[in-house]
């Protein structure tokens, strides 16, 4: 059997190199497909040269632009791709542009689409990921979910046909290089940093950063927090500080603002903190699988299974309810439970599709 997988943006490399193990413990040959979505060392390659993920069979160095543009030039390049690949399957993670450029240059072609992480839902449609997610669950063959929310999430769109409940590859991800992360990452000592001794911040959202006066009113509060704050930015919301005039406002602030940290960094730092504070999804769930208390700083959340016993509360940009659980906040008695899957998630998914192609 032969896939390819589309892989473009940072949370995709982490995805992906789980199940990119697993497909080649099953021998299913891996045919891997960068965008070119993330460009950057810090946003891309370094996740390839960290987990062992194999470089990529081909880059299309779409980079950035509007969605329409970025969307339409993958789906013209992706497509010459899977004629001249003929694979059985394609693979697609998550919600980013790559992921529905992705579905429907397959789904047009009659390759039978797996997606991975289906059924989420924010209900949000003022969110880009969003509309991304609902199309590509309509365009999939198999639909990989985390959750057992994102089961009823699908079935009250009709869609029950492919759906298989496997777990959370992020979680796989967690287990497989915690260990590494433990003994390779110097990242406290770099930082000069202590065991929760800081909280960690992450804001990418469009909904967060592209609106001047909302980046500056979630900085103000950032700065406004009474100990150190570290946040490594994503090279969107660098940007729009920058525009904004407030990177050098940071300079004797609590704020430390850092390059995006790598994986096992990352991972880390993550274990380490106090409390997150994050408008990502995946940093979402790397807290609740550390047991540490996060903040989301959104209107909602699609992991709802993360705001069990408090561990994770969402905040919105709300400057009193923020300080008020920063300042108030301690680790729920009850630990996180084990909704995310065995950590075999990757190992599953594997195994559907190598049956499913040999059935066809
Ligand atoms: C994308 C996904 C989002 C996901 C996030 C993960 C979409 C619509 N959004 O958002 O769902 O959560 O990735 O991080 O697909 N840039 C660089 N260097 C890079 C990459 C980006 O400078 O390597 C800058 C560019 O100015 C670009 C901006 O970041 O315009 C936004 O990048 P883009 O990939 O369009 O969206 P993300 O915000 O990264
Ligand atoms: N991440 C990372 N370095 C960083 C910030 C995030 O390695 O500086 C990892 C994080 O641990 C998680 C993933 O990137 O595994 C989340 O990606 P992101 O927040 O960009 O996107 P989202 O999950 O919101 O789609």
């Amino acid at each position: 059997m032969k896939v390819v997988t589309i892989v473009g943006a940072r949370p995709q490399f982490i995805k992906a190199a789980p199940l990119s193990r697993a497909l080649r413990q099953a021998a299913i040959q891996e045919f891997l497909l960068h965008t070119g979505q993330h460009y950057d060392y810090g946003m891309s390659q370094v996740f390839f040269d960290e987990l062992g993920l194999p470089e990529a069979d081909i880059n299309l160095n779409v980079r950035s632009g509007n969605h329409g543009q970025q969307t339409g030039q993958m789906l013209i390049e992706i497509e010459k791709v899977l004629l001249q690949q003929k694979p059985d399957a394609v693979i697609v993670f998550g919600d980013t542009n790559s992921t529905l450029a992705g579905a429907l240059a397959a789904v047009k072609l009659h390759i039978p689409v797996a997606h991975i992480e289906a059924g989420l839902r924010s209900f949000n449609r003022q969110m880009p990921e969003e509309h991304n997610r609902v199309l590509t669950d309509h365009c999939a063959d198999l639909l990989f979910c985390p959750t057992e929310t994102a089961v009823k999430n699908l079935s009250k769109e009709g869609l029950t046909a492919g759906v298989h409940l496997v777990g959370d590859p992020m979680y796989d991800a967690v287990l497989l290089f915690s260990q590494a992360a433990e003994q390779k990452s110097r990242i406290l000592e770099t930082l000069s940093l202590q065991p929760r001794g800081y909280l960690l911040a992450t804001i990418h959202r469009a909904y967060n950063t592209d609106d001047p006066q909302t980046l500056s009113a979630l900085f103000h509060i950032l700065q406004s927090l009474k100990e150190t704050v570290v946040v490594p930015l994503h090279p969107r919301t660098r940007q729009k500080l920058a525009d904004l005039g407030l990177l050098g406002a940071s300079a004797h602030s609590n704020l430390r603002l850092i390059e995006p940290l790598s994986y096992l960094d990352m991972l880390v730092m993550e274990k380490n903190a106090r409390l997150i504070l994050t408008d990502s999804g995946g940093v979402q769930k790397e807290a609740y699988f550390f047991a540490v208390p996060c903040l989301t700083l959104r209107p909602e959340t699609e992991w709802v299974e993360t705001l069990t016993d408090g561990w994770n509360t969402v905040v919105g940009l709300n400057p009193a309810k923020i300080h008020h659980h920063v300042h108030s906040v301690t680790p729920p008695s009850t630990p996180p439970q084990p909704v995310f899957g065995d950590g075999r998630a990757a190992e599953k998914i594997a195994s559907i599709l190598y049956n499913q192609s040999a059935r066809r």
